[in-house]
């Protein structure tokens, strides 16, 4: 029965980032990835992308809008994400006769992220993680955060790790078809809940290798990459999920830091070679290993992912420790702009850290 009634539902995701890095796909079509990997869930207060999701016969076709401006939805990662998540609903139609046929409505996305576009971090895995969210509610489907997360990776591989909060793995799988890639929780936030992250943004505007292109330009010709994939990944994720479950920090922020330098190393390694990290980027590494050598452990750990800005996570009770000596230490170099978030609730940074 056709009427103009529109059926919505909104949701948000949270941002997460790596600390053993995905860099790679196996299957670029289905988006597998060539290692498993590993995040830390970011605060909702601070980063987080809101998507509500509507369906209506009076809509003119499916539609995006992202921060305000109409967003292509033709391209392959969205059409698949709709795709599945029709298919979903449809199934549900078939076995209940009852239920409303929104499987065939024309979708309208709509898409804001509450942090500026200028903090230099890439929204795609929040963003693909609150769209498919969005719709699954939308469509009432019963489906599990982790079979969400098959979904959202085919929208950006980050993106599955953004249907949780606290400690994420994402298991790299070994079907060919893909229905084992997906993301799990390692820890809710509560587990570890004085964990910080520190964000330094490098006030530098220049558009970097994206990460699909520069991924694969790895795979295809770095050989340092391959021992990464085969030996480091394998052992960093044995060591990061004991890291978590045992409140390491030292050992946590090793494997973060390593991990870090590995996936850059893979970076440097590409011919042509790809650089995301500058001049900035390298001061911060240092301080962070100043902050270390003056406290005589490991209290703060530094990443980086496929641009120059900076990720460092610590411990609240070295909030004071890490956050004033970031103030110091980069006083004297130039292209820092500084904020904070954290990964459960706001740090206060000095206005300007340059
Ligand atoms: C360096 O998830 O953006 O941030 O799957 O092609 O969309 P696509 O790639 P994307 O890559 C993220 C790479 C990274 C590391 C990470 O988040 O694990």
């Amino acid at each position: 029965m056709a009427d103009n009634k529109v059926y919505r539902a909104s949701t948000t995701a949270p941002v997460n980032i790596a600390v053993v890095k995905y860099w790679g796909k196996r299957d670029p079509k289905l988006n597998l990835p060539t290692n498993s990997s590993i995040s830390v869930t970011l605060s909702q207060a601070d980063l987080r992308t809101l998507t509500t999701a509507s369906c209506s016969a009076s809509f003119d076709g499916d539609s995006l809008t992202l921060n305000g401006q109409a967003s292509d939805i033709s391209g392959a990662r969205t059409q698949a994400c709709f795709r599945e998540l029709r298919a979903r609903r449809a199934a549900l139609e078939a076995a209940d006769s009852s239920l409303p046929k929104l499987s065939t409505l024309p979708l309208k996305i709509v898409s804001e992220n509450n942090f500026p576009t200028a903090a230099g971090l890439a929204s795609s895995a929040a963003g693909f993680a609150a769209l498919v969210r969005a719709i699954a509610n939308l469509y009432e489907l019963t489906d599990s955060p982790s079979e969400l997360s098959l979904i959202a990776r085919q929208g950006s591989g980050s993106a599955c790790r953004s249907l949780f909060g606290g400690y994420v793995a994402w298991r790299m799988g070994d079907k060919a078809d893909g229905t084992d890639s997906k993301a799990d929780l390692i820890s809710e936030a509560s587990h570890w809940p004085n964990m910080r992250a520190l964000i330094l943004v490098v006030n530098a505007a220049k558009k970097d290798v994206p990460s699909t292109s520069g991924m694969q330009q790895t795979v295809a010709t770095s050989g340092l990459f391959q021992q990464r994939i085969s030996q480091v990944v394998p052992a960093n994720m044995i060591l990061m999920e004991e890291a978590i479950r045992k409140k390491d920090f030292p050992q946590f922020a090793e494997v973060t830091m390593r991990e870090s330098n590995s996936f850059h190393a893979c970076a440097a390694d590409t011919y042509p070679p790809i650089f995301y990290m500058n001049d900035a980027s390298r001061a911060a590494i240092r301080a962070v290993e100043a902050i270390n050598a003056q406290a005589g452990k490991t209290i703060a750990a530094y990443t980086y992912d496929a641009g120059p800005n900076c990720v460092i996570y610590f411990l609240e009770e070295d909030e004071a420790t890490v956050v004033g000596a970031f103030h110091r230490f980069l006083s004297g170099v130039s292209g820092w702009k500084a904020s904070a978030a954290e990964a459960k609730s706001s740090v206060e940074l000095p206005e300007n850290i340059a």
